[in-house]
């Protein structure tokens, strides 16, 4: 099978080395921009890899919903697999390039879009297809594990952690999708779309890590806690879907253990229960691995892992948690408290009832849109 790479980046250079050396796979042209074509192999205008028959298929990892959307509509309609890393393209686009492949008997498969390296998409496909998934969590992006543990270990504040981070290349020049959280939002709404066929798209629920401090790690610390990013989906009773990003405090369990940029992502079968996968959720190889994995899965036959019918949802159905919330004292009364973990001049750190998850997102939101500063966590 004869591949074709769009860009030639981190991810894409590591895609092209792996399919050079992996059997029944030939690499093809490759698509750079201008300033950047320096080889034989490279070409700059996308006409040239759509009209080539020799191609069978094409993996895209130049990042952005635009061009790569329209790039992969294109490749698509011209008969050919097409195999992508871009989590923002699926996240939005996703949907609608599936039925197009669907219609055209040829492959979408987006496995290094969710975990890099880490399975978790490839497994769920399969999974959903013998077993109910009741739900998806985990650790998804590694900047911000990497951020939380040096603060937390290391004692380090979060600007010293994130330029750690930058440094390390664990963190892009522009951070803010992964601090933000809507990262990891975006891994678990594709989960959710592979597992439920159902692609949640609010992203009311999404709280990253930009409020935590060197003095909340403290706090939590003495009482034995250890905070990671996690992003949640899952099915209700009632057949809806969600899925939330929030810092989570772990006292115990598998996700307390993971260190530095690494990933974590559990699912439970109703009938295989719990599964946990770990490992690298970024960098060159991780990612070009799971795109490998796509390539030899085309060869075997799989073409799809977005169910067929999946549709975007703005349910937000959460389930109900409890929260440290550390505000000034004089906020602490809007939260109902059951306990007081510590003070410290104007600032309280409290414990909250159980509360439905969007309950509190909606009311932090609310409070910072008067200029005041809220770090909340819920509490395991
Ligand atoms: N890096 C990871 O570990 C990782 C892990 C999982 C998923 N991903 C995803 O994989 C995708 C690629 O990430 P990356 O880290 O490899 O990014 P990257 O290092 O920035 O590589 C992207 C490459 O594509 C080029 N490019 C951009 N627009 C292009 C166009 N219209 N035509 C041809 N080339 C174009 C860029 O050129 P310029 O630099 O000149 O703009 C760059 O060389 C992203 O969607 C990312 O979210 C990355």
């Amino acid at each position: 099978m004869k591949v074709a790479v769009l860009g030639y980046g981190t991810v894409g250079k590591g895609v092209y080395e792996m399919v050079r050396s992996a059997p029944g796979l030939e690499c093809g042209p490759v698509l750079v921009l201008p300033h950047e074509c320096t080889e034989p192999f490279m070409v700059t205008d996308i006409e040239d890899i759509v009209s080539d028959g020799s191609v069978d298929a094409v993996v895209e990892a130049m990042g952005g919903v635009e061009p790569a959307a329209s790039f992969a509509e294109k490749v698509i309609r011209s008969g050919k697999h097409f195999v992508t890393s871009n989590k923002a393209m699926v996240a939005e686009k996703g949907i609608e390039l599936a039925d197009l492949a669907r219609e055209k008997g040829k492959a979408f498969l987006f496995s290094a879009a969710c975990g890099g390296g880490v399975p978790i998409l490839h497994n769920l496909s399969v999974a959903v297809k013998s077993d109910r998934i009741t739900g998806i969590r985990g650790i998804l992006n590694g900047t911000t594990n990497y951020i939380l543990d040096a603060m937390q270990s290391e004692g380090m504040g979060f600007d010293e952690a994130l330029a750690r981070a930058k440094a390390l290349g664990y963190a892009e020049a522009d951070p803010s999708a992964d601090l933000s959280g809507m990262d990891s939002f975006r891994k678990i709404l594709l989960a959710c779309a592979v597992a439920y066929g159902r692609q949640p798209s609010s992203a009311k629920d999404v709280e990253g890590i930009y409020e935590f401090t060197a003095k909340d790690a403290q706090v939590i610390n003495g009482r034995g806690g250890a905070v990671r990013l996690i992003a949640s989906g899952g099915l209700n009773e009632n057949g809806s879907v969600y899925a939330f990003v929030e810092p989570v405090i772990f006292f115990d369990g598998m996700e307390k253990s993971v260190r530095k940029n690494f990933n974590c992502v559990s699912y439970t079968g109703e009938r295989a229960g719990l599964i946990t996968l770990f490992g690298q959720g970024a960098g060159r190889y991780p990612t070009a691995s799971a795109v490998l994995r796509d390539l030899t899965g085309i060869m075997d036959g799989t073409l799809e892992m977005m169910p067929h019918g999946c549709v975007r949802t703005e349910e937000r159905n959460l389930p109900q948690r409890r929260y440290l919330v550390r505000c000034d004292s004089d906020m602490a009364s809007r939260f109902s408290a059951t306990e007081e973990w510590h003070r410290e001049a104007d600032t309280v750190w409290i414990i909250t009832d159980l509360v439905p998850a969007e309950e509190m997102h909606d009311k932090v939101r609310s409070i910072r849109k008067e200029g005041r500063n809220v770090f909340f966590a819920s509490v395991e």
